[in-house]
């Protein structure tokens, strides 16, 4: 990491991807006697921010977990408001458009013009470099078992790592370096089972509404102070 000035500075190839699990829009807007959705509509705010500011430090690949294969479970309300959000949010992302956007999940389930809107997104951005995955309707494991079904559709009768890499819906996107948390949260729920082996982890205290450059900042300082060892031996 280049430290120029305390806000002004750039990742280096250590750090290529940071994933986040952004957690903590209900309790936030709970604390102010609001709604859920509102919390997501400032969750919504927050997101756009964070991509920015990856970006400005020179993130290359950011993956964002915004809804997942068990939020169905959720009142009806809440699952609309969240839809409403990403149609609004892809809509707003033909202004800024310097990024490759990648849904991944089952897109199949969701409504049709929203399945229409990302197709057109993801086509249109395919061909930037820096990338921003957007998790939405994802499961980890439904994630490998889409791949596992791929490949016996293909007539695969063993596999190897590589293949199952090749038919996840990240399959152009490497490893994450670095899972963020907010919400004091320390779980996966799901997020990037196989993706995640030898990710670093931060958890935030702050809830994602809150979550700003400064939170980011500390999550990157933290990775930066951690001895990645991928099983083998730093100090010899
Ligand atoms: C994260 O915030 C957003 C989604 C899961 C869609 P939550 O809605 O889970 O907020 P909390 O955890 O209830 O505070
Ligand atoms: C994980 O948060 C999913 C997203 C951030 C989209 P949840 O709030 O759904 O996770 P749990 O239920 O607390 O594990
Ligand atoms: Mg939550």
């Amino acid at each position: 990491m280049l430290f120029k000035k305390k806000t002004d500075f750039k990742v280096d190839s250590r750090l290529s991807h940071i994933a986040f699990i952004m957690d903590g829009n209900g309790r936030w807007a709970k604390k102010r006697g609001l709604p859920r959705k509102v919390g997501h509509k400032f969750g919504a705010e927050a997101f756009e921010n964070t991509v920015k500011n990856c970006h400005k430090l020179g993130i290359k690949t950011v993956t964002v977990y915004a809804f997942s294969t068990e939020n169905w479970s959720r009142p009806k309300d809440e699952i609309d408001a969240i839809i409403g959000l990403m149609e609004k949010y892809i809509e707003e992302a033909k202004k800024y458009e310097d990024i490759k956007i990648v849904f991944l999940g089952d897109k199949s389930v969701l409504p049709i013009t929203l399945q229409n809107s990302i197709i057109e997104l993801e086509n249109r951005t395919s061909h930037y470099d820096n990338t921003l995955n957007i998790a939405f309707n994802y499961g980890g494991r439904a994630e490998i078992v889409n791949a596992c079904n791929e490949l016996i559709k293909e007539g695969k009768s063993s596999v190897t790592e590589e293949d199952i890499n090749n038919h996840l819906y990240t399959k152009a996107s490497p490893d994450p370096d670095l899972i963020v948390r907010t919400a004091n949260e320390f779980r996966l729920s799901n997020f990037l089972l196989w993706q995640c082996a030898y990710a670093e982890f931060y958890i935030s205290t702050a809830l994602w509404p809150d979550f700003d450059m400064k939170e980011l900042q500390k999550a990157i300082k933290s990775f930066y102070e951690r001895k990645r060892r991928f099983g083998g031996i730093i100090d010899k």
